[in-house]
């Protein structure tokens, strides 16, 4: 140390600075900071906090989630949930409206409403679309070759097999979309049953395309099956007829 007044080294001072500093480092150190004591209204909040949620998780009377939820409330089913059930509709809307999603497929060729074009057959207006219905739908499932007339004109093209995949849902939702669409007018509905008969007589057949011939020779009539009156309300996923309100 230095005398403050004179600024001399004071020469009697035994304070030893190393020593001192050797001794502060061996104490112990002590951190408080984070380390205060909890406050009573937080340890009091907590409290109540966890006696509440404990009550309703654990089925207390107290706080029981149903004593706040008027009795007898039970949740409605949702109009469509996909388990059937689904608002009926009348038939021939249901079945064209199935008709109308495989309809994509058709209409880069016969245009989209129906109309052909030089090279394309319309199906507006077609002998072919609503006359006998076996000759439409073997069309759809085998293809089509060699020449047809169709309102007077004459075409030769090829259409490739539209079979792949069609059930006969699908069927005879095109069926009844073709014959009832683009100022066509069907008198019958085509069921599902009648499909499946479409379906077997080309199973039995044999693949490759039909050709306007053959359609008239062996395939000209209409396909057999129970008939269904158009505005019958069906099921529009499963084309069931409608049961009776549940
Ligand atoms: C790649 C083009 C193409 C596609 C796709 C196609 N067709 Fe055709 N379709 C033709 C051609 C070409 C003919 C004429 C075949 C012939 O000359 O013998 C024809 C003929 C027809 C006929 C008979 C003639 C007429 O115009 O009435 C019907 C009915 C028919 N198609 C329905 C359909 C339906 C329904 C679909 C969809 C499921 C479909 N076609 C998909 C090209 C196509």
């Amino acid at each position: 140390m230095s005398d403050p007044v004179t600024n001399k080294p004071d020469l009697d001072d035994s304070t030893n600075v190393n020593v001192d500093a050797a001794a502060a480092e061996r104490e112990n150190h002590m951190f408080t900071e984070g380390a205060e004591p909890l406050s009573l209204w937080v340890i009091l909040g907590s409290a109540i906090v966890v006696l509440i949620g404990g009550g309703v998780l654990f089925g207390g009377h107290v706080f029981d989630y149903k004593n706040f939820v008027k009795k007898g409330y039970v949740r409605e089913k949702a109009p469509d949930d996909g388990a059937g059930g689904a608002k009926p509709k009348p038939a021939i809307a249901a079945y064209k409206a199935i008709g109308k999603k495989v309809y994509d497929s058709c209409s880069t060729c016969h245009q989209p409403a129906g109309e052909g074009n030089m090279s394309f057959p319309p199906l507006a207006d077609s002998e072919w679309v609503t006359g006998p219905s076996m000759r439409p739908a073997m069309i759809i499932l085998n293809g089509m070759h060699k020449p047809v007339t169709v309102n007077g004109k004459q075409y030769d093209g090829v259409m490739p097999t539209m079979g792949d995949g069609m059930d006969a849902k699908k069927l005879a939702g095109i069926l009844n979309f073709i014959r009832n669409s683009f100022g066509n007018k069907a008198d019958k509905l085509i069921t599902v049953e009648m499909a499946e008969d479409a379906i077997a007589a080309a199973k039995e057949r044999g693949s490759g395309p039909v050709s306007a011939d053959e359609l008239n020779e062996k395939y000209n009539r209409d396909l057999k099956g129970a008939e269904l009156p158009m505005d019958t309300p069906v099921d529009p996923k499963t084309l069931e007829p409608a049961t009776a309100a549940e």
